[in-house]
């Protein structure tokens, strides 16, 4: 092991993983000292509380960083570009490069020689933590991977060692939690073909039985700005609608994904806000972008969905990509009203000065399409719609009929079946 007799900052939770890192920093690898970085992404309160106390505990200096406000920031791109990873809105994957760049700025201020993470070498995270890290000259550590931990023997360690891991949530699942969505792994959950119980799910109600509910959501360029009329900031906004939507039991994913080094895992995650943001912002687009920006989009949102999942928010590409996403965003200003019921979530109306419609257009009402274009019009359009796909099955059928019956060597199949007009 390393010699460093430095000091390291490691992303501290206060969790299991965490909390035999920052003694195995000292006894395995060396370090005099461990900053220990706590950062403030929305989780709930009992977990700073828990950090705090193992802090203590074990004698480390902690930090905590307020990136609430940058994270939901954040958040919002996201909202603008529709974003989910296999159907996970990605809030784990969205809060990892801003807390690996705020435990580096509290390594540079202290003085660290290391920054270091307790993740395994199977999952996201320390690919998005390092992503961060190895941009700076400082050494990056993660001791669970290096020293190839599992939870048994962590947890064997801890009590060896009286370190003080009471996990929170029961400690039974590794959870991961912040304003976007709460994550839920592990034990039985494990296995893809075990039923969840209910009781994994903190912030989503069981649904059943409770009236349905209208929420009205307005945008001010592609950004949720009030809710219910009432302004709000973006880190108000996404609480409050975690609570109001996680009371109908919106946003519960139940999921095989495919994680970056190729490995299947099932996930199991709750996001009501993020559903509920998502599910309005798309619904605000199909009224004010035209056709072929809607369709070419898709193919937008989905890269730039990709590149948030591999924690590449700050790639070229993703800015290519935000660039076209803040073109269109620009006219996504507006309200859209959503239905809470029953565990889903779904549009029922959507206003909007930039709407690309024209009712007196599309009515069944009135004659006149628009400027003085007719239903008559459209006589010439229906009569050649569909031309190639009609003449090419006509070959096709021709040819075959003309084919030669097979008496097993036939090899001219392509006769001149051509008696279609040009
Ligand atoms: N699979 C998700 C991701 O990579 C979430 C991982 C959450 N971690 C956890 N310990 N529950 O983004």
């Amino acid at each position: 092991m390393t010699d460093g007799n430095g000091k390291v900052a490691l992303a501290f939770s206060g969790g299991l993983d965490t909390t035999v890192c920052v003694s195995l920093l000292k006894e395995e690898y060396g370090y005099d000292e461990v900053v220990g970085v706590t950062v403030d992404v929305g989780q709930p309160d009992y977990e700073f509380a828990e950090a705090e106390e193992t802090a203590e505990a074990l004698g480390v200096e902690q930090h905590v960083v307020d990136a609430r406000e940058e994270f939901a920031d954040l958040c919002m791109q996201a909202v603008k570009a529709n974003a989910d990873y296999q159907g996970y809105p990605l809030g784990t994957a969205l809060a990892r490069p801003v807390i690996a760049k705020a435990i580096l700025s509290v390594a540079e201020e202290e003085g660290c020689d290391a920054v270091a993470h307790g993740c395994t070498g199977k999952g996201n995270d320390q690919l998005r933590f390092e992503a961060v890290w190895r941009d700076s000259d400082l050494s990056v550590i993660a001791p669970v991977r290096e020293l190839g931990l599992t939870r048994e023997w962590e947890n064997e360690y801890a009590a060896e060692k009286g370190l003080p891991v009471e996990g929170g949530d029961g400690g039974r699942y590794s959870i991961d939690t912040n304003l976007w969505s709460r994550s839920i792994e592990g034990s039985e959950l494990e296995d893809p073909g075990t039923i969840p119980a209910d009781d994994i799910y903190k912030w989503t109600d069981n649904p059943s039985g409770k009236d349905a509910e209208l929420v009205e959501l307005e945008f001010e360029e592609g950004v949720p700005v009030a809710l219910d009329g009432e302004a709000l900031g973006k880190v108000e906004l996404i609480e409050r609608l975690n609570e109001r939507a996680g009371a109908h039991g919106v946003g519960r994913t139940d999921m095989m994904e495919d994680r970056m080094l190729g490995l299947k895992v099932r996930e199991n995650y709750e996001h009501p806000a993020a559903t509920v943001l998502l599910t309005a912002h798309e619904a605000l687009e199909g009224l004010v972008l035209t056709q072929e920006e809607r369709s070419f989009k898709q193919q937008v949102d989905h890269e730039w969905s990709q590149k948030a999942y591999e924690g590449l928010v700050d790639a070229p590409l993703t800015g290519a990509l935000e660039a076209f996403m803040e073109a269109t965003n620009e006219r996504c200003t507006g309200t859209v009203t959503v239905k809470l019921e029953g565990g889903h979530c779904r549009p029922v109306s959507r206003e909007s000065d930039y709407a690309v419609y024209s009712e007196s257009a599309a009515s069944f009402d009135e004659e006149d399409v628009a400027g003085g274009i007719t239903q008559e019009d459209a006589t010439g359009v229906a009569k050649y719609h569909g031309f190639q796909s009609r003449l090419a099955n006509r070959i096709l059928a021709d040819a075959k009929k003309n084919a030669p019956v097979t008496d097993g060597g036939a090899d001219d199949a392509s006769g001149e079946a051509d008696d279609a007009e040009e």
